[in-house]
């Protein structure tokens, strides 16, 4: 028996076989990662000023090309910039030949991510790994024209905080789509702008893969990887204030084959779904439940000591116990829940207070004529009357008056 035989012959290449060599110029160049999720961070390198990702997955016989074209383009921008290619450890070897342009050009980088795959995933790891002031995306197949990037790249004025590649506004468009594949992408547009038209309906091209960010708007935001979607990622849970669009037309496929399966839709409405039901994720939703909680407790407390030991009238009991309940919320929301990202300054804080104290107000008005209806009416109790109204109409208010009102800040 000979060690041939014992040896099985893979595709996939063992990452510990070929380790990075310094003796090996083009080996040298790659960055070994591994799949950990990392944080985006604050902290550019303050010389960068654009770090554009190429994700990539079996584009060996496209990145070569591209790559070139991209360091030309932003070459010609004058700004600061890199390009990082981040490759799942292709079975084409896609990262050795973008390595290879990498030791030829300065400003490319090449991670080669083990243990991990997705396109998202890999665009928020390059991201991670960038020095950038501006964070950017195009894909590695070619399909969006590195041109473009220019135009992007010149729309990242000061004040913009997200520049989309569009194939939607005069002048994007699609090569040769079939009327059927023109359909899915318009169908699945429409049912994002139905579910989350707070996001889907800021840009015109939703769904394209093909944008710079500013690397704040995103830095601390906690983006969830598990979205195939990068760009609804970005717009729902980022700092996102003004959004430009550049027109693109997406090409078609010169070489290898699109990794976008059936899958794809149901990992996107997965994707609508988890942002639609969890516009507050983690750290923010406990507290924002716990305040909640707080409010109601303080509601039904005030409202035992006035109206049974004070003996005060039983609408006017409940309207001020509703109020301080309203007032607790909006304090505790704007000092703890969105501590750090509620300051957005006077007026701001004014605006939010009025928000809450409208929204609420108004269920209030409900809940005191439901406690009145419930006596008079329906001939309960008054504390009983009062605990079935708190029960019935207030969380329902708090957390919509709340979410109202804080949506513009929330994480
Ligand atoms: N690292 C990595 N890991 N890259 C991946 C993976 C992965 O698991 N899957 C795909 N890619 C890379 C591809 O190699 C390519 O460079 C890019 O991501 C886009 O993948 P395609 O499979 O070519 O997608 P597409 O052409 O159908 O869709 C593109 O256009 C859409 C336009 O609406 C993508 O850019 C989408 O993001 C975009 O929404
Ligand atoms: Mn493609």
């Amino acid at each position: 028996m000979t060690d041939d035989a014992v040896v099985p012959h893979s595709e996939h290449p063992d990452p510990a076989s070929d380790t990075t060599s310094d003796e090996d110029p083009v080996n040298a160049q790659v960055e070994q990662v591994g799949g950990r999720a990392l944080p985006i961070g604050t902290a550019g390198d303050s010389l960068t000023e654009v770090s554009l990702v190429v994700p990539t997955f079996n584009e060996a016989a496209n990145i070569g090309h591209l790559l070139c074209s991209l360091h030309a383009v932003l070459t010609r921008t004058g700004a600061a910039f890199e390009l990082i290619v981040v490759d799942d450890d292709s079975p084409d070897r896609t990262w050795e030949v973008a390595a290879a342009v990498a030791s030829e050009l300065p400003g490319i980088r090449v991670l080669r991510r083990t243990g991990a795959s997705g396109l998202a995933t890999a665009v928020i790891c390059g991201w991670a790994h960038a020095r950038g002031a501006v964070l950017g995306v195009i894909d590695g197949d070619g399909q969006h024209p590195p041109e473009v990037v220019a135009d992007l790249v010149a729309a990242m004025d000061e004040r913009t905080d997200v520049a989309v590649a569009s194939r939607h506004v005069p002048g994007g468009g699609v090569s040769n789509w079939s009327a059927i594949r023109r359909l899915l992408s318009r169908g699945a547009q429409a049912l994002g702008l139905l579910l989350l038209p707070g996001t889907v309906g800021r840009v015109t091209d939703p769904m394209s893969g093909f944008f710079l960010v500013r690397r704040d708007v995103v830095a601390t935001a906690d983006l969830d990887p598990v979205g195939y979607k990068i760009l609804l990622e970005v717009l729902a849970r980022g700092d996102v204030r003004r959004v430009a669009e550049r027109p693109y037309v997406f090409l078609e496929r010169a070489e290898g084959e699109s990794k976008v399966a059936a899958g794809h839709y149901v990992g996107y409405l997965r994707h609508l779904m988890r942002l639609r039901l969890h516009p507050l994720r983690s750290r923010a939703l406990v507290r924002y439940l716990l305040v909640t909680a707080v409010a109601l407790l303080a509601d039904a407390i005030v409202f035992l000591w006035i109206f049974d030991r004070q003996g005060w009238n039983l609408t006017r009991s409940a309207a001020i116990a509703g109020e301080v309940g309203i007032l607790l919320t909006v304090a505790l929301h704007d000092l703890w829940t969105f501590a750090g990202r509620a300051t957005r300054g006077t007026i701001d804080r004014i605006r939010r207070l009025l928000g809450v104290q409208i929204a609420l107000g108004t269920l209030l008005f409900g809940r005191l004529l439901a406690i009145n209806v419930l006596v008079n009416w329906f001939h309960l109790g008054p504390l009983a009357a009062f605990c079935v109204a708190l029960a019935a109409i207030t969380p329902a208010s708090h957390l919509l008056g709340s979410r109202l009102t804080w949506r513009g800040v929330r994480p």
